[in-house]
Parts: C-alpha cells; sequence; structure tokens
C-alpha cells in the first residue's frame, strides 16, 4: 500500500516534468516568423504546465538577451524594434534556466526590397580582365542579370555572369576598347518590382611598358661595360708583375 502510493507520487511527478513545456508566440514548437522592414514586433514566450515559478531566458543566436528580471518568471516578452535585412534569417531562442534543454526557437523571415552595392566606376586597359561586381541581398530570392547599355545581350563567349552567395559577377576576359560602356546589374522579384545599379566601364589603350624597366636594364648594361672595362684594365694592369711573380716562383 504504502509503495503504491509512492509510485503514484513519483509517476505524478514524472508526468509534471514531462508536461513542462514552453510556448513561444503561443507555438509549443520551433517556428518562422515573416515580418517586413521597419516593422517591430512583440514576441513572448511562456511556461506551461508548470508547478513551480520558472525563469526563462532568450539568445539572439548565441549571445544572451538582456531582460528585467520581472520579465522572466513563468512569461517573458521582448520586443524587436524596426527590424532590417540583416535580421534576416536571425534566431530567437527562449530557454528555462533551470534546464536549458528546454526551449523553443523562431527564425525571422524578413522581407525587402534587393539591395545592391558596388564600385560603380571601372577603369581598366585593353588586355586585361576585368572583373564587375554587384554586391547583392535578396529575401526573397531575386533573379538576376546584366544588361549593356540598358540592354539585354548575348554576351560574347569572353564574358562569364557568375554568382556567389552575395555577388552577382561579370567577369571579362582580356578587355577590348569595344566593351567601353555601362553594364547594369538587375534584381527582379517575381516580374514585379525590378532594382538595378549601373556600373561604368572604360577600357583605355594599353599602356607602353613602362620606361622605368628601360631604365633599369640600361644602368645595369651600363654599370657592367665599366665594371668589365675596369676588371680588364686591372688584368692589363696585373699582368707584368703576376708574370714577373710566376717566373720567380718557378
Ligand atoms: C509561476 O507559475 C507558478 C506555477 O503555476 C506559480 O506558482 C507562480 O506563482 C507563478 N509566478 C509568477 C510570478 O507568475
Ligand atoms: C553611361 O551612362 C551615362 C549616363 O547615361 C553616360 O553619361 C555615359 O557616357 C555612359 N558611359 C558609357 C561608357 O557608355
Amino acid at each position: 500500500m504504502k509503495y503504491l502510493l509512492i509510485l503514484i507520487q513519483l509517476s505524478f511527478l514524472f508526468y509534471q516534468v514531462r508536461a513542462l513545456g514552453l510556448m513561444l508566440n503561443g507555438l509549443t514548437q520551433g517556428s518562422c516568423l515573416n515580418l517586413g522592414v521597419n516593422q517591430s514586433q512583440t514576441i513572448s514566450c511562456s511556461v506551461a504546465n508548470n508547478s513551480d515559478a520558472e525563469t526563462l531566458m532568450w539568445y539572439r543566436e548565441k549571445a544572451q538577451v538582456d531582460i528585467k528580471s520581472e520579465n522572466s518568471i513563468n512569461i517573458s516578452r521582448i520586443c524587436l524594434p524596426s527590424v532590417s535585412p540583416d535580421d534576416n534569417g536571425v534566431n530567437f531562442t527562449c530557454l528555462l534556466k533551470r534546464d536549458p534543454t528546454i526551449k523553443l526557437s523562431l527564425m525571422l523571415n524578413v522581407e525587402f526590397q534587393p539591395l545592391l552595392s558596388g564600385d560603380t566606376k571601372i577603369i581598366s586597359e585593353e588586355g586585361k580582365n576585368v572583373q564587375i561586381t554587384c554586391g547583392y541581398k535578396a529575401n526573397p530570392a531575386a533573379v538576376m542579370s546584366w544588361r549593356q547599355n540598358n540592354r539585354t545581350v548575348t554576351f560574347p563567349s569572353r564574358f562569364e555572369q557568375r554568382m556567389t552567395s552575395d555577388t552577382w559577377m561579370l567577369s571579362i576576359t582580356k578587355a577590348q576598347m569595344s566593351d567601353t560602356a555601362n553594364y547594369t546589374c538587375v534584381a527582379e522579384r517575381f516580374n514585379e518590382t525590378e532594382v538595378t545599379l549601373t556600373f561604368e566601364l572604360i577600357v583605355g589603350v594599353r599602356k607602353p611598358g613602362l620606361p622605368i624597366e628601360a631604365i633599369v636594364a640600361a644602368v645595369v648594361v651600363g654599370a657592367l661595360v665599366i665594371a668589365f672595362g675596369f676588371f680588364a684594365r686591372r688584368q692589363k694592369i696585373c699582368k707584368p708583375c703576376m708574370k714577373s711573380r710566376n717566373n720567380t716562383s718557378m
């Protein structure tokens, strides 16, 4: 009878521990929060089925978020003031201080107009390789393309269009003077809006080989000639006495 009572108590305790959980923005599992740029949002985390007061903690990615102690017992709210494109993909995690394995995360999905950046004036010369780099950020993903002098063109094979996670590039192998043009980096969202950034490329004539090399060559040759002349003369000057020394030694 006594053991049965203990067993009942234990299972009750076990049930309590099992049932303890968190709710993040009213959900009992991790989720995603869609927001627009500059929008503000409060997110709230609460303990469910707790028998005692529980302290909550927040993390923004790996960094703990400072909250007031009165905003940490059983329920806690944090405000995200004016989200920016940099907040896209950031995780906010709420957890129990007593048992950090009890946690829930929410990922921000911040939508914004594509953002383009780059050094828009490029000066190069004939025969050199040129790379035009358009930095971009987009969520949702944008369709990227390049235009030449505001026209959609089929670029010759010397041109290569390449994408990395945050750049859209146009590489030109052995640029020609006729490649001089405005190149527009275009980010399109579902064919509805487009954001552009124009880069001006100027390919000038190939500069003649640097005269400094010729000067260096002339100086080196001149020095050698002088040195050699001096050496030859020294040989001549020394010869008689070397000969005489040789003679005496023999
Ligand atoms: C937290 O919840 C527990 C269990 O329901 C309760 O005993 C305690 O008073 C609550 N504390 C606060 C500050 O709400
Ligand atoms: C690029 O566009 C600007 C503005 O329309 C124009 O003044 C400039 O001459 C163009 N540059 C080239 C290389 O076509």
